[in-house]
């Protein structure tokens, strides 16, 4: 399905009643990635996902965006389906987003789950890198790009034993625009740091991490766990960077038990 939010036209996904949990995305992926929560948890409640501007099914347009866009775009699909509150689920790139939008609608957030991310702002070498991944997305296309980014989205576990799985993300890179994957970088190299923010956020949070992911490692996921009062961390076993889709059915238990956590919370 489709909506207009600032002008662009995003895709998402609708599946399942109850209370909505919102899905986003990973870099440089898109909606498909939740795939396996989709299929199991819309029994359980409302999975929303969506493709970022520049992903997947949304308009890809060449520009300067930031990570604060995307959040409104998230706000955006809240209006669109009259949904006031939600939990989001942010992987990643995903995360950054969730990030931005606990700052900017703190309001409208039930609570939060961060996977496999982290709430600094990139380092001067971090920011180096994307310019460099940028100047090979641009000249050499989105296959340079999967190459690049399979060792670093997946754990050591899933490139020795999942072949189907490392087939899905080298495709779904290679389908990204380059404006998608040029915006994106452009705007992660910029975001903010969320440090000093996150002993302000109030909602229930989970942080969730693949105990191989080195890209947005044990330390980055400790460190929000830590800060944000009431947090609590959980480790997915074999798993690299995009924990939901190496391990689905873990991680799938544990957003279960969380999101079902609040709602005896709630009734209580
Ligand atoms: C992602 O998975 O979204 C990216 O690895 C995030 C990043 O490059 O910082």
């Amino acid at each position: 399905m489709f909506f207009h939010a600032h002008g662009i036209r995003l895709a998402y996904d609708d599946h399942g009643m109850g209370v909505p949990v919102v899905f986003l995305h990973a870099f440089p992926l898109n909606r498909s990635m939740w795939a396996p929560q989709v299929a199991t948890l819309s029994s359980h409640f409302r999975t929303i996902t969506l493709d970022f501007r520049g992903h997947g099914e949304s308009d890809a347009p060449l520009w300067s965006f930031s990570l604060n866009h995307y959040a409104d775009d998230v706000a955006a699909l809240l209006d669109h389906l009259a949904v006031p509150q939600a939990i989001l689920v942010g992987l990643s790139m995903g995360g950054y987003v969730s990030l931005a939008f606990s700052r900017q609608h703190r309001h409208r957030l039930l609570a939060l789950v961060l996977a496999d991310t982290r709430a600094q702002a990139d380092s001067p070498e971090g920011r180096t890198g994307r310019f460099h991944l940028a100047q090979t997305a641009y000249g050499k296309g989105a296959g340079a790009v999967a190459d690049i980014m399979l060792p670093k989205l997946l754990g050591a576990t899933s490139l020795q034993h999942k072949p189907d799985l490392v087939e899905y993300i080298r495709q779904t890179i290679q389908q990204t625009p380059v404006s998608g994957i040029v915006v994106d970088l452009m705007a992660m190299a910029d975001r903010l740091d969320s440090v000093a923010q996150l002993q302000a956020i109030t909602c229930p949070t989970l942080v969730v991490v693949g105990q191989e992911d080195f890209t947005t490692p044990h330390a980055d996921a400790e460190l929000m766990a830590r800060e944000i009062p009431g947090a609590r961390l959980a480790v997915i076993p074999a798993a690299g960077h995009v924990s939901n889709r190496e391990q689905p059915e873990v991680f799938n238990e544990v957003l279960r038990g969380f999101v079902e956590g609040l709602q005896k919370s709630h009734e209580a």
